[in-house]
């Protein structure tokens, strides 16, 4: 059974570093194996705040970029949500993001990878997670934080200690077996 995992870039603003973290989780998921690994960049997606008429229990998307968006969820296993913490909370794009859909989300399991200060963005997690919950998905309680993770961007790229390495091989096994276990589920 092919499993698609996408791991998507949560902060959209200029200068962001959502996507060298994201990259780095990419290449944890593909060392790893078990899934057909796509990264996805909510930046380049562009989807404006709630600009839809029809709640989107109902798939009466009007606009292109909810339709593109709702592809790309609809043909995912899995989901990896790569989080920044802004105020304590997670981003408003990554909130946006979810909210924009509900029927796409739903019996598919999503992990948090979160970065951010002293508390590597766990109180953005801990949100997240609850609203990933809220439509339907399976919130894995496994994740990685990363805290100070300034200090391990370097110009090769996002080189965390292997603590987070070994989090992220733990979150990845995890996802696999809800994947898994879920997808006939939505057959
Ligand atoms: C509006 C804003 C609020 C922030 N709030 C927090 C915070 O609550 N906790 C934290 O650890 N870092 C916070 N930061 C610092 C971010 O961890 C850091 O800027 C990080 O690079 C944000 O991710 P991004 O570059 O992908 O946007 C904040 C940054 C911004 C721009």
């Amino acid at each position: 059974m092919t499993l698609t995992l996408k791991i998507v870039i949560g902060s959209t603003r200029p200068g962001r570093k959502g996507p060298q973290i994201a990259d780095w989780v990419a290449g944890q998921a593909r060392a790893q194996g078990g899934f057909d690994v796509e990264v996805v960049d909510l930046a380049a997606i562009a989807l404006p705040l709630l600009d839809e008429v029809e709640h989107p229990v109902k798939r009466a998307y009007q606009h292109a970029h909810t339709q593109t968006w709702s592809a790309i969820v609809d043909s995912a296993d899995a989901f990896v949500f790569v989080s920044p913490e802004y105020d304590f909370f997670a981003p408003a794009s990554l909130v946006n993001a979810v909210q924009t859909l509900l029927h796409e989300w739903r019996y598919k399991p999503a992990a948090i990878v979160s970065y951010g200060g002293a508390s590597g963005g766990l109180r953005a997690a801990q949100v997240l997670r609850g609203l990933l919950g809220n439509v339907g998905m399976m919130a894995i309680p496994q994740g990685v934080m990363l805290p100070g993770f300034a200090a391990h961007l370097h110009d090769d790229g996002f080189q965390p200690p292997q603590i987070a390495a070994d989090s992220a091989g733990v979150m990845l096994a995890e996802l696999a077996k809800w994947a898994g276990a879920l997808k006939p589920l939505r057959a």
